[in-house]
């Protein structure tokens, strides 16, 4: 599928960080570190699916430690199986993990933890948490069984963009464990993994 945002916005502004992409697809893809961070925390029994796959940023990360992965996007970005809508899948996974577009995160939730059967995870900025709406629906009937809050910064660019400077913005691992269901454990990354993974 053609990327729509090149349209709408008439043209891209490649030095731009992560901006709230209301209208496009959102197309951000994530540092390796940030991927590793989750790897190293939580352990994942059977195949994964990247189900917003972008340029496979995040599947690499778990192919290299051996992990089975499933790639898919919605746009074709150069890498997995395109033109899958994870808002209306036809399949389901071990588990799920992704870093979603910022317009339809609460539709990745519901979608996600109907169809994973382990652990489905989601990098989202830490205020993902705030919000009456969100208070009385995922928090309140499909609390997270994690969330680890990163300590260090994650900086999102577009694709083909030089990393400079460093982010705003807070970001967390928030992560639905089928096998440990109810409340939410508050987590906190250790620093390091930047440097280590980078
Ligand atoms: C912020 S990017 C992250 C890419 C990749 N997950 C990563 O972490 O590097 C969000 C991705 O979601 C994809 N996307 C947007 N809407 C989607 C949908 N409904 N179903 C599947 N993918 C979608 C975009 O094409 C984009 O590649």
């Amino acid at each position: 599928m053609a990327d729509p945002t090149y349209n709408l916005n008439g043209g891209f502004k490649p030095t731009l960080k992560r901006f709230a992409d209301l209208q496009g697809p959102d197309f951000f893809p994530t540092p390796r570190w940030a991927t590793f961070a989750l790897v190293e925390n939580e352990k994942f029994t059977g195949d994964v699916w990247e189900c917003a796959c972008g340029d496979g940023a995040m599947s690499r990360v778990f192919e290299e430690t051996g992990t089975r992965v499933i790639s898919s996007d919605l746009y074709d970005r150069g890498y997995g199986e395109v033109g899958v809508d994870f808002l209306n899948p036809q399949r389901s996974a071990d588990n799920i993990v992704t870093n979603p577009p910022y317009n339809c995160a609460e539709g990745f939730v519901a979608s996600g933890v109907r169809h994973s059967k382990h652990k489905f995870a989601l990098l989202l900025r830490l205020a993902f948490l705030e919000g009456a709406n969100r208070a009385s629906t995922i928090f309140s009937r499909t609390p997270p069984s994690r969330v680890w809050v990163f300590s260090e910064r994650i900086t999102f660019y577009p694709k083909g963009v030089d990393p400079k400077g460093s982010g705003t913005t807070a970001y967390a691992w928030f992560v639905w464990d089928k096998d440990a269901p109810g409340s939410t454990e508050l987590k906190w990354l250790k620093p390091g993994y930047k440097a280590r993974f980078a």
